[in-house]
């Protein structure tokens, strides 16, 4: 006898063997003296059958969803179905129940609290158990992967992985979504980005990359905005801006090459995303005044309802409508300085404009914003006085730029974005456990 996990089989020795199997009772369906029990364990569903006189005792009889059972029995091949999906089930010779007995049934039962409301914020609130349904898990297990993928293919480009700090004393995209908080009788906020320590370590560890939350006091509710994110940020030192978007799409096709590759993530995106290919090489490269010039064409208005003019912030709603009709991954590039973060590099041949990029997704827009950082210390000093940041707290910061400068720049994913796009989910907040975002911090 051998124990199982639940994994999909594929043409395994396990079948004709006695089998031990432990799990849930993810689904459970009489027919006349049979009981069909459909366990689910993590790995994987398997159909058991339990005929006379296992079906007849007490504990097949009252059998309720969500309990965890062990079950003993010979698998057996089986016409692949919707009970039985990869064409195997176990024929069962004894059960029990684990732990401490059934799971709740009747009005209590799981499926009757997640039913009952049914809306949104009561599933949120459910978050908990709404987490074992099979969208949720998958897109779960596929969040799992990406991120490994992530660390596999800065691995293959010879990036150092670091951990900067969560608590810091500054801000990196803007006061207006920091989160402040009292530290020890001084002023902290909790960081919008790991960037500039990412920076500081570029002497040291040559490029290097993160995997870290991020936090922002967004204060509208998007299908993209969360409080708390996962932010995988990279920073390259020695570098040109053409450098920055070849690195970048290189490694968001690795992710991809190396996710759709694992037999059982790269099945759940096709479940979770039927029309999934790969996107094709190189990303259309667009700048940001040809995209002005696109939504004006397409009739797209800005946030006042006017028509698009260079300098305006290009809005979640505008943004998207292009990117979907476009269809494919798009770098915009070459943003205003005025309407981007102070430390980016300017274009030398356009000083009106920066060497930034957003990457865009069609269905969620923007998923990546990175840019060329100012090296020279004068022009960092003149980007904080333009944007009325003090300097003071930014020594750490500045000195990168007294001690050895250097051409460099980076970029920040948002893991819940990219995995919004990759598994087609209508928002950020079904690619995380448990969404913070404004009004939720529970469970
Ligand atoms: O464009 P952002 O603000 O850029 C930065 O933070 C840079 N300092 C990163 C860098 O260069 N190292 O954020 C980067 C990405 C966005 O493109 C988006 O995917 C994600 O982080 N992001 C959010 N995701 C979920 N909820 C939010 N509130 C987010 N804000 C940004
Ligand atoms: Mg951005």
């Amino acid at each position: 006898q051998k124990d199982v996990k639940l994994r999909p089989a594929s043409g395994d020795g396990e079948r004709g063997a006695r089998v031990r199997v432990l799990g849930r009772v993810h689904r459970e369906r009489k027919q006349k003296d049979i009981l069909f029990l459909t366990l689910r364990d993590g790995y994987g569903f398997l159909q058991c059958v339990l005929g006379p006189p296992l079906s007849k005792s007490y504990d097949a009889l009252t059998m309720t969803r969500e309990t965890s059972v062990e079950i003993f029995g010979e698998l057996c091949e089986v016409p692949a179905g919707a009970h039985a999906p990869d064409g195997r089930e176990l024929q069962a010779d004894f059960f029990r129940v684990l732990a401490a007995g059934k799971a709740a049934g009747g009005k209590d039962a799981i499926t009757n609290r997640v039913s009952a409301g049914g809306d949104t914020q009561t599933l949120l609130d459910l978050r908990h158990l709404t987490l074992r349904g099979e969208v949720a898990s998958k897109v779960m297990f596929v969040r799992d992967a990406v991120e490994f993928a992530f660390h596999t293919a800065y691995k293959e480009e010879r990036l150092r992985k670091v951990s900067p700090p969560a608590l810091v004393q500054t801000q990196v995209e803007g006061g207006a979504t920091l989160f402040k908080f009292d530290y020890y009788g001084q002023n902290a906020f909790l960081t919008q980005s790991s960037q500039l320590y990412l920076e500081t370590c570029l002497p040291s560890m040559g490029d290097v990359y993160c995997v870290e939350k991020s936090f922002r006091a967004e204060k509208s509710l998007t299908r993209r905005h969360l409080s708390e994110y996962t932010h995988i940020e990279a920073e390259l030192d020695f570098i040109t801006f053409d450098d920055l978007l070849n690195h970048l799409e290189a490694v968001v096709c690795r992710v991809l090459e190396l996710v759709m590759a694992d037999p059982v993530v790269g099945g759940y995106v096709k479940e979770l995303n039927k029309d999934f290919t790969p996107p094709e090489r190189p990303f259309l490269r667009m700048k940001y005044a040809d995209a002005i010039d696109w939504l004006r064409e397409h009739g797209i208005p800005n946030e006042d309802g006017e028509e698009h003019k260079f300098g305006d912030d290009i809005a979640e709603a505008a943004e998207r409508r292009m990117t979907d009709a476009i269809n494919r991954p798009i770098f915009l590039t070459h943003f205003p300085v005025e309407i981007k973060a102070f430390y980016m590099q300017k274009d030398q041949d356009d000083k009106r404009v920066t060497e930034s990029v957003d990457c865009l997704m069609p269905g969620v827009g923007e998923i990546v914003g990175g840019s060329m950082r100012i090296f020279d210390y004068d022009e960092l000093m003149a980007a904080f006085e333009r944007t009325g940041i003090d300097s003071g707290p930014y020594y750490w910061y500045t000195d990168q730029r007294k001690y050895g400068s250097s051409p460099h720049g980076g970029y920040g994913l948002g893991l819940e974005r990219f995995l919004a796009w990759l598994c087609k989910q209508h928002t950020v907040r079904d690619c995380c456990l448990y969404p913070r975002y404004m009004g939720r911090c529970t469970p």
